[in-house]
């Protein structure tokens, strides 16, 4: 695994590209997320427990005595340049520049002014399209980074909106507010429970003893916008309508208990809408169960409940793969390892696994040589801890 950068050195970098001295440059870390349990719920109104993780992008910035706005990250070549004024909008050449401009464009919308440009230099730790929420940690560290230089004060569960807002508008991604909440709100020893629907949320100690979750990446690359995204959204959607339809009083398919959908699921004609719909209501009780479950210090039964996580995702919701089945379920027999999943949207990006922590090296070793003999090349693991959502850094 390629060494990871100190944000320590992130200063002298920007002084490097941009000139004047360290001490003007202010420094934000943003973290990388897992989740948890609750898998494509967010946008049905239902419940799901994710965690930020250890591994942080790192956003630094100083205004500039004009109106331009720079971008530059250590890690992809290219300066992007723009003026503050510019009316902000998505262009394919402006790579990663857009996810900026999408939180541009939202603060502009609502009312925030800027008296002067800024500059940004960027570095980052997270692997990028790779199930860990990358690109809302690029969101929300920038949306942070620019609201404590310009004192406008933005909350962090508005800083997730922002985060979600310039997905859905800027980037044609119709994604629910887990990642941007968890990043902007994350808590280092924590999990967070949160309500999809009204936003409450709930800070729950991550006590894992001699566990710890072992991120699985996949390797295989995917975007949400070219994944089948938006179309599980739209296939939840024609599910609640035809439940609506049949006279059954909900907004949301997780508001249904399990014993409610099996008295109501005959409304559902398409077998296909029902397998997805099946997946939302046990999910979402995998949720409450997999809370309770890790309040009562019972980890076998959390790994339990993300083996079933992962089943339903390959069998009824279909968002796993060659790839993400080949590291779950292999996984999920090492000795040490109490369960796995995938987590995050699928289709590729990376699963978890609750490993012993004297075990890590043997379950890396043997799910390494399955996963290869498998899909023809190598994932890679990191085991990590929670970490904080978005941050000032001090470099001292
Ligand atoms: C992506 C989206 C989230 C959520 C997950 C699936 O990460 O950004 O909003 O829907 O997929 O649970």
């Amino acid at each position: 695994m390629a060494a990871l950068y100190d944000p320590r050195s992130l200063p002298a970098d920007f002084v490097k590209v941009y000139g004047g001295t360290e001490d003007s440059v202010q420094v934000f870390s943003s973290p990388a997320r897992i989740n948890i349990i609750g898998e494509h719920i967010d946008y049905n109104g239902g419940k799901v427990f994710p965690a930020a993780i250890n591994r942080y992008l790192y956003v630094a910035v100083r205004k500039r005595g004009d109106t331009k706005v720079v971008y530059n990250d250590l890690k992809f070549p290219g300066e992007y340049k723009f003026d503050i004024n510019d009316d902000f909008s998505y262009s394919k050449e402006n790579g990663y520049a857009n996810y900026l401009n999408g939180i541009l464009s939202q603060m502009k919308e609502r009312g925030f002014h800027f008296d002067c440009g800024f500059e940004v230099l960027m570095v980052s730790n997270v692997p990028s399209a790779g199930g860990i929420s990358s690109s809302s940690a690029l969101e929300c560290g920038f949306a942070y980074a620019v609201s404590e230089t310009f004192g406008f004060g933005i909350s962090r569960v508005e800083i997730a909106k922002l985060g979600q807002m310039s997905e859905h508008r800027f980037m044609n991604v119709n994604c629910g507010i887990m990642d941007q909440f968890i990043i902007a709100t994350g808590k280092k020893n924590t999990a967070v429970v949160l309500d999809c629907d009204t936003l409450n949320y709930e800070y729950v100690p991550l006590e894992l003893g001699d566990f710890r979750f072992v991120v699985m990446n996949t390797n295989k690359q995917r975007r949400l916008a070219d994944s089948k995204y938006n179309e599980r959204r739209s296939q939840c959607e024609q599910a609640l309508k035809q439940l609506q339809d049949g006279g059954v009083k909900i907004s949301a398919l997780c508001e249904l208990s399990p014993e409610q959908w099996e008295n109501s699921k005959g409304l559902v004609t398409d077998e296909l809408l029902a397998k997805r719909a099946a997946h939302c209501v046990y999910e979402n009780q995998r949720v409450k169960d997999a809370v309770a479950s890790l309040r009562a210090g019972n980890l076998e039964r959390l790994g339990q409940l993300l083996n079933e996580s992962h089943a339903s995702l390959k069998n009824d919701y279909e968002v796993t793969g060659i790839e993400l089945d080949t590291l779950a379920e292999t996984a999920q027999k090492q000795d040490g390892c109490l369960g796995a999943r995938m987590t995050g949207a699928g289709f590729g990006g990376c699963g978890i696994a609750l490993v012993h922590k004297d075990k890590i090296d043997s379950f890396v070793e043997n799910v390494q040589r399955a996963y290869k003999a498998a899909v023809g090349y190598e994932a890679s693991f990191f085991d990590c801890e929670s970490g904080d959502g978005v941050s000032r850094f001090s470099c001292k």
